[in-house]
């Protein structure tokens, strides 16, 4: 398997269609972490018809997630974009554990926990002592940490890349691809065969910098607009109006940050500015009091706004 040299880290447009005709020989998966975003992952792989199993913590984190992830099959069922007999088969695809040692048989695990290295880190070493398939696929979710460090916290540093879904999962049609300076051509193009022609998804790829493509645009806005907030220079309808009503933006910044989470905005402000030491990445200080109060945004019930 070639493995991507020093200085050859992949960027640029997508590979060719000729490229693109690689076995996607995956079929079971594995999801570490059901919060939004894994129980988002799980729909959309099992959706695809893969064999989809989800770790948690603990049976409580699990039967949370486990809830979020069939109510929304049943609206999407409810809406139409589903059938209820695709509904059940779907989660006839499901299953759940909290023991990672069940991961053995997958041939693809995306690790969708909280935003911090530690923690990922030792999810990375448990997965690569259970994981028995010699060429299985380790990624992760991570919006900022750098892949090279989950990488090299394993046997198998080119199998290890980014595969980074947005919010919700079941709804953005982007894919960030982000291979670290040791995953090989092999793993990428199956991850980006995986991506595009079994998930459905649009793939663009991006260096291993924290932030990769979209948050490297999109966090400095969200902190522009915090920092607006705090000054007092508008009120936080405003400011949400301001972008929703005068750039066509379907939800203005405060309202976004609510959706990501405010842990996770801060967790990757702050891992962009450890990378970059530019100000514009540097977290306001309203934002870190927020995630210290517990006001994480819609999942917590309180962020910038309330929530029923
Ligand atoms: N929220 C977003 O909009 C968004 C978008 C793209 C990527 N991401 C990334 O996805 C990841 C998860 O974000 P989220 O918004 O789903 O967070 P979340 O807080 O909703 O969920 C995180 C889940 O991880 C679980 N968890 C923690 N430690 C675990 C462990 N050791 N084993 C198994 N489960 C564990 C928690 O119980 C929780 O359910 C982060 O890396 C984040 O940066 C988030």
């Amino acid at each position: 398997m070639a493995v991507t040299g020093a200085g050859r880290e992949p960027v640029g447009p997508v590979t060719s269609e000729s490229e693109r005709d690689d076995v996607t020989d995956i079929e079971r998966v594995g999801v570490v972490g059901c919060g939004q975003m894994g129980a988002g992952i799980a729909e959309v792989c099992a959706r695809a018809g893969l064999d989809v199993k989800v770790a948690e913590t603990t049976g409580e984190a699990l039967e949370i997630g486990r809830t979020r992830l069939y109510n929304s099959l049943s609206k999407a069922a409810e809406r139409g974009k589903i059938s209820e007999e695709e509904r059940d088969a779907t989660q006839a695809r499901l299953s759940f554990t909290t023991d990672l040692g069940e991961f053995s048989d997958r041939d693809l695990v995306i690790e969708a926990v909280v935003e911090n290295e530690q923690v990922k880190t030792e999810i990375f070493q448990v997965l690569d002592q259970v994981v028995t398939r010699q060429d299985a696929i380790l990624a992760s979710n991570t919006s900022s940490i750098p892949l090279v460090k989950l990488a090299v916290a394993t046997s198998r540093p080119d199998q290890v890349i980014g595969i980074h879904f947005f919010n919700p999962a079941p709804v953005q049609k982007l894919v960030e691809l982000i291979p670290a300076l040791t995953t090989s051509e092999g793993t990428i193009s199956r991850a980006q065969s995986l991506v595009e022609k079994i998930l459905g998804k649009h793939a663009i790829r991006a260096q291993d910098r924290s932030g990769f493509v979209v948050n490297a645009l999109l966090i400095p806005y969200l902190l522009s607009a915090i920092r607006m907030f705090e000054s007092g220079m508008a009120s936080r309808e405003d400011i949400d109006n301001g972008m929703e009503l005068g750039c066509a933006h379907p939800m203005g910044p405060l309202k976004l940050s609510d959706l990501i989470g405010l842990d996770t905005v801060s967790s990757v402000a702050y891992s962009m500015y450890e990378e970059y030491k530019e100000p514009l990445y540097a977290a306001p200080p309203l934002l870190q009091r927020m995630v210290d109060a517990g006001r994480l945004g819609r999942k917590s019930g309180s962020g910038f706004y309330t929530y029923a």
